[in-house]
């Protein structure tokens, strides 16, 4: 199988969707690759370590496209891109599918196959494929070192002869996989570190990386949690309750990351301006979920906006970017443990396995139409 990687070029992206690492693996299973010319540069992967691992360096992305049947990506093609693409070709990438339909029949009516990294089901099978989780890991980190570097203060409790400095007190909300790893982040720097979600296996989870839980635990919270260990939309009446909660808490705190989300739904509002006002100067926001309209009101993509009151609010929309050798290094990982689901055993030859439920979660088009139910009319 002819396997196409090219340069990232929406929106400053940073990552790339393979590494020498997985180059290597591919070309050993007997697959060609074809690496666009600086396609790692920003991921430390320069093209003389793609050469190395046995890829064929191509000039431009028209020139690495031609002829392939599998394209790897990190985000949704341009339409240009596409146009680029040969009939029958699969690709692999972050579709951010409900963001953008009009390009998903764009890429049906191409004739391609496209497979979304987003609906890798989370079942045991399918988790070393997730590269929803792999990515929001490395954000849950970089998130707290963002919080820190905007600080002006210390994290830990530091005493010293000219006096005490206080740990940080740090609110995580979401306690899914970016802020599990946000609390484990902020621990080790030495926070004192609360957080929230209405999942109730969060609860555990929080509690055993040390931080405390704090939440409206009532009836709905117990049943917050869908089949799929995604949360629920909650009503209007536990988010009023919440939100008081939150109110009370937020106040206290130095630094707070949001990273709350509902599949295919804008993001839940947690911390409205008024909360914002509350809190002290120097504190510091971070909306992790700014691109799916954002946990805070005053969160802006990529600013680093101060109140009136001297709060930092900062929504960064591509935090995995900002460590894209390790990020990229994973999504290349995610990708590779794709292969034997979209390859013919005998052959090699590029066949998705349509019938998997894997490819079946994933799948947005094929032969010429739309076919995920989700995106259907
Ligand atoms: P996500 O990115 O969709 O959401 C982040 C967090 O926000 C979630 O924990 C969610 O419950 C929370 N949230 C939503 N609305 C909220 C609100 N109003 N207030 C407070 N928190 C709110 O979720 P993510 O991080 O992708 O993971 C969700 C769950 O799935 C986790 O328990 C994770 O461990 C599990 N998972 C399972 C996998 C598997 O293969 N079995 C793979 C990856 C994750």
């Amino acid at each position: 199988m002819r396997i196409a990687v090219i340069k990232e070029v929406r929106d400053g992206e940073t990552r790339v969707a393979a590494s020498a690492d997985t180059v290597k693996k591919y070309v050993a299973a007997g697959h060609t690759v074809t690496v666009e010319t600086g396609a790692g540069v920003a991921a430390a992967t320069p093209d003389s370590l793609y050469a190395e691992a046995g890829a064929t360096i191509a000039a431009s992305a028209k020139a690495a496209l031609k002829d392939a049947e599998l394209v790897l990506k990190v985000r949704r093609p341009t339409s240009g891109e596409i146009k680029l693409m040969p009939k029958g070709a699969g690709v692999v990438a972050f579709f951010a599918p409900y963001a953008d339909k009009p390009l998903i029949e764009e890429a049906a009516a191409a004739g391609l196959i496209t497979l979304s990294t987003e609906f890798t089901p989370r079942i045991t099978r399918a988790q070393a494929m997730d590269a929803l989780s792999s990515q929001a890991n490395l954000a849950g980190y970089r998130a707290v070192i963002e919080a820190a570097a905007l600080y002006g203060r210390g994290f830990p409790m530091m005493m010293t002869a000219a006096g005490t400095v206080a740990a940080a007190r740090c609110f995580i909300m979401g306690a899914g996989v970016a802020g599990l790893q946000a609390i484990a982040t902020a621990r080790r720097l030495g926070a004192v570190v609360t957080a929230t979600d209405v999942r109730p296996a969060a609860k555990e989870q929080v509690a055993s990386l040390g931080a405390k839980f704090v939440a409206v635990e009532d009836e709905e919270f117990k049943a917050a949690e869908t089949a799929a260990g995604y949360a629920k939309p909650m009503s209007a009446e536990y988010q009023a309750k919440q939100a008081a909660l939150v109110a009370e808490h937020i106040a206290k705190q130095d630094i707070v990351i949001t990273t709350a989300l509902i599949p295919g739904r804008p993001a839940p509002v947690l911390v409205t301006p008024e909360m914002v006002a509350a809190m002290k100067p120097g504190s510091v926001i971070i909306d992790l979920a700014v691109e799916q309209g954002g946990n805070c009101p005053l969160s802006k993509p990529d600013i680093v906006v101060t109140t009136d009151n001297g709060v930092a609010v900062a929504g960064f929309t591509n935090l995995p970017g900002r460590l894209a050798a390790d990020s990229s290094a994973l999504y290349a990982k995610n990708l590779l443990q794709l292969l034997p689901l979209l390859t013919d055993k005998e052959t090699g030859a590029f066949a998705p396995a349509f019938d998997d439920d894997i490819i079946k979660g994933m799948l947005l088009t094929r032969d010429g139409a739309v076919v995920h139910p989700s995106l259907a009319a």
